[in-house]
């Protein structure tokens, strides 16, 4: 018998930190959950983040990147196994090619730390405060083949202050990521 009925399997993509990856674990631990996570995969070996999974005893596995093709094609397969519905990237740092995304062919979220679609790709805080922007924020978008560009989920902002700094905002903005992670996924789920 299925041990979580309903539940959705997610599997969750990271590179280092894992402080995201710790967030959706803790929302997978409450009792209305939606989302089981069957898998963590890492690029990096040395990812933090693999420890909170190891805690939790959540099935994980470094996966080498050495060309693009070999690493996607290791990642459907595990996720066929896995029987995962849905993919969560919360900082994993490569990106995933418009083939892979076309056959997972389930939807694939991922966590920005900017408000999209503004300040695409790296460095957002630095960026944000150098332009003496009013706001910055989060945003849990869908995959699609153009980097930080697919359909968004969810939105938070954040006032950036005039004693604001990279550090700071990056501290302010990651409080918000744990909240509308875990929100984004029920809003996903619950309108499929
Ligand atoms: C987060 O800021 C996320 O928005 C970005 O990468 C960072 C990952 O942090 N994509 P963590 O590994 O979840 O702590």
């Amino acid at each position: 018998m299925e041990k979580f009925p309903g539940k959705k399997n997610i599997a969750v993509f990271i590179s280092g930190r894992g402080s995201n990856l710790r967030s959706l674990i803790k929302y997978s631990k409450t009792k209305k959950s939606l989302i089981r996570i069957v898998l963590v995969v890492s690029n990096n070996f040395n990812a933090k983040g693999l420890d909170y999974a190891n805690k939790s005893k959540i099935n994980n596995i470094f996966i080498k990147y050495s060309n693009k093709e070999s690493f996607e094609n290791r990642l459907l397969k595990l996720l066929k196994r896995n029987k995962v519905d849905l993919i969560c990237l919360a900082g994993f740092m490569k990106i995933l090619s418009k083939k892979f995304i076309k056959k997972f062919s389930k939807p694939i979220l991922n966590i920005h730390p900017s408000l999209l679609p503004k300040y695409k790709g790296l460095n957002t805080h630095f960026r944000a405060v150098k332009n003496k922007e009013e706001y910055s924020g989060a945003t849990v978008h869908i995959v699609s083949e153009k980097l930080d560009s697919g359909k968004i989920i969810i939105q938070e902002k954040v006032k950036i202050l005039k004693s604001d700094t990279e550090k700071s905002l990056e501290k302010k903005v990651l409080k918000i990521e744990h909240i509308i992670y875990p929100k984004a996924i029920k809003k996903l789920l619950t309108n499929f």
